[in-house]
């Protein structure tokens, strides 16, 4: 009995220290998205889907508005827009226009919300994602490395595991407000670590980090043919 009696300290000591973790319930997806993930996806289904309740804001494509006001969904981890939009439906991420939508009936089931983001995942990725004004990248792929990289991925791709956002081909002004929606706590659902760093940065840093990271470019599988298309006539317009 003895033992028994120890091992249950033990564990319940490891339960606190997990518990404890700065960033606890962070690194893991919840039950509902673990759930949600695990299912087939019908990819004809979330085309259907995206087409009816998504596209007159996000555009066809999944381009969203080099202005910012919509965002580029395609080619996204499914597992962070899975994040966004229950976040979103739960009230946790504020402000996001999206609330009625999600309301819908034809989304409330759990099949149609895994079609429909494994449709926006397949999309291939914007030719010409919003920039920022190009002036200070050098600082800003620095500031990058330091800051952001650990998380967000070197060259920008995201943590599909950890639900951390891809970034790269995402418009800059976009970033911007969302950035400061983060720092400012706005945002209601920011990655607490992240909120710390940002309200360390000064506007002029988070310009340069930010456009340094929109004009990253995904790799030639997630790109749409016309992104091959501009950059080929780019290459032959610079000869
Ligand atoms: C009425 C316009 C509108 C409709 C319809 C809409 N969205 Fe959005 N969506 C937005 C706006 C605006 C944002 C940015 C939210 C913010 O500013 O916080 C957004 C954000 C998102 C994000 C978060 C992106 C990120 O990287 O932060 C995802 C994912 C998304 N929408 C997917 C969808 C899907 C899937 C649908 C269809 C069910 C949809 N949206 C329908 C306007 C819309
Ligand atoms: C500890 C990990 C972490 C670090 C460090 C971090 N981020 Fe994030 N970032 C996240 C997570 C997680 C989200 C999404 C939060 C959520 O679910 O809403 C996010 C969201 C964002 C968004 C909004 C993306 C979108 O699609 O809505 C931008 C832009 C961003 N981060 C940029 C940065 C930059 C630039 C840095 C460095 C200065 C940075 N982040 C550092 C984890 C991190």
């Amino acid at each position: 009995m003895r033992g028994v009696g120890v091992i249950a300290v033990w564990l319940a000591g490891v339960v606190l220290l997990s518990a404890g973790t700065a960033y606890a319930g962070w690194e893991n997806s919840s039950a509902e998205e673990v759930k949600l993930l695990a299912l087939k996806p019908n990819i004809d289904n979330g085309f259907r889907l995206y087409e009816k309740y998504c596209f007159e804001c996000h555009e066809l494509e999944g381009w969203g508005s080099p202005d910012g006001e919509f965002p580029v969904v395609a080619g996204q981890h499914r597992s962070v827009i899975l994040k966004q939009l229950l976040d979103m439906r739960n009230r946790k991420r504020k402000e996001s226009d999206m609330e009625e939508v999600l309301d819908e009936k034809d989304l409330k089931s759990s099949q149609a919300l895994a079609d429909m983001v494994a449709y926006v995942e397949s999309l291939p990725m914007s030719p010409d994602n919003g920039l920022g004004r190009g002036l200070d990248t050098e600082r800003g792929g620095k500031i990058y490395a330091k800051h952001c990289a650990d998380c967000h991925g070197k060259y920008a791709e995201g943590n599909s595991k950890k639900s951390y956002p891809l970034l790269r081909s995402q418009h800059y002004r976009y970033m911007l407000r969302q950035f400061k929606a983060v720092r400012s706590g706005e945002r209601g659902n920011g990655h607490p670590k992240m909120e710390k760093i940002a309200k360390g940065m000064s506007d002029e840093d988070v310009f340069a980090v930010l456009d340094y990271v929109s004009r990253l470019k995904p790799p030639q599988a997630q790109r749409s043919a016309s992104h091959y298309l501009l950059e080929t006539l780019g290459n032959i317009n610079n000869r």
